[in-house]
């Protein structure tokens, strides 16, 4: 884990609330796995005073080598409008990579990724590892739900990358009007893959977790809980798990991904 004041390379707005900002950052990300995610602050943030964590979206590369990691932020409050004005050469703390991300299991070809929304974020960067380990992406189904169709993201780099693409909608403005479930669920009676890997908010997973184990799939989740510190020391990120009742796990440091059957959702 790297804390450090990095370089701003990028902050470029994808949808109305979306941006995609771009960050310098030490060479050690280049064993990052997706799942995994950063604790970001202006440096003279004085309220809120906290970091905020997100995802790592993607990897960025220059000839090879490792230039700097890519989030991807919805503005949602204080924090992120402030980083929503960040611009180019503009500096920040940051500290990461952080937590356990996605397991990539072997013996595994025909895999579903399900994003709702924001979701997408460290979803983008699983497809990217998928890929520098070989695997088929044209076996990778890739369901993108949204409530309307400027929160369908990223549906370009998944295609991009040869998966297939089921979008919903809540209001039918792209794709087919419903959850991001229906197609996956549909998809489950014809073929059920080997794994499915989620993320998105609460409902959306708990949904695609009561799925994955009615059909018997493994299902792993990515969440999202209220984090203040991001390192195991505030237990602010608590989380049930399912198995020993009582037992609460960490989304900072147990997780943020989890398989779905060990947690209470
Ligand atoms: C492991 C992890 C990874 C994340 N990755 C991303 C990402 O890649 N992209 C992204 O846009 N966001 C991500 N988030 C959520 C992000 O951290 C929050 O949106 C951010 O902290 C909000 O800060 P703020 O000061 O702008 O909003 P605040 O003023 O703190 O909150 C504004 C509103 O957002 C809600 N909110 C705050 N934090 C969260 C949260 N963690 N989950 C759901 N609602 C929240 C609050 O309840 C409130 O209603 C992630 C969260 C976690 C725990
Ligand atoms: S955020 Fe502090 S313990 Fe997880």
């Amino acid at each position: 884990m790297f804390q450090e004041n990095v370089q701003v390379l990028w902050n470029k707005k994808v949808g109305p609330s979306f941006y995609t900002l771009g960050l310098t950052c030490n060479r050690g990300y280049a064993d990052a796995v997706p799942g995994q995610f950063i604790m970001l602050r202006i440096p003279d943030q004085k309220e809120p005073l906290l970091r905020r964590p997100f995802s790592i979206h993607r990897l960025i590369y220059d000839g090879g080598h490792l230039k700097g990691i890519e989030i991807l932020y919805k503005v949602v409050g204080e924090c992120t409008k402030r980083y929503s004005e960040l611009m180019e050469g503009h500096r920040v703390d940051l500290m990461g990579p952080l937590g356990n991300g996605f397991s990539v299991l072997t013996n595994v070809h025909h895999i579903y990724i399900a994003a709702g929304g924001i979701g997408v974020a460290p979803l983008i960067f699983l497809v990217q590892f998928f890929k520098k380990k070989g695997l088929d992406l044209s076996a990778c189904d890739v369901f993108l739900g949204g409530r309307s169709k400027e929160e369908v993201l990223c549906k370009d780099e998944f295609m991009r990358h040869g998966t297939k693409i089921y979008i919903t909608t809540d209001d039918g403005s792209e794709g087919e009007k419903g959850l991001v479930t229906d197609p996956l669920e549909a998809g489950m009676i014809q073929k059920p893959p080997d794994i499915i890997y989620a993320c998105g908010p609460p409902a959306m997973l708990k949904s695609v977790a009561r799925i994955a184990e009615s059909n018997k799939v493994p299902c792993q989740v990515s969440i999202e809980t209220v984090m203040a510190c991001g390192m195991g020391a505030c237990l602010g990120c608590a989380v049930e798990g399912k198995k020993d009742s009582g037992k609460y796990r960490h989304a900072c440091i147990d997780g943020p991904v989890f398989d779905a059957a060990d947690l209470k959702i």
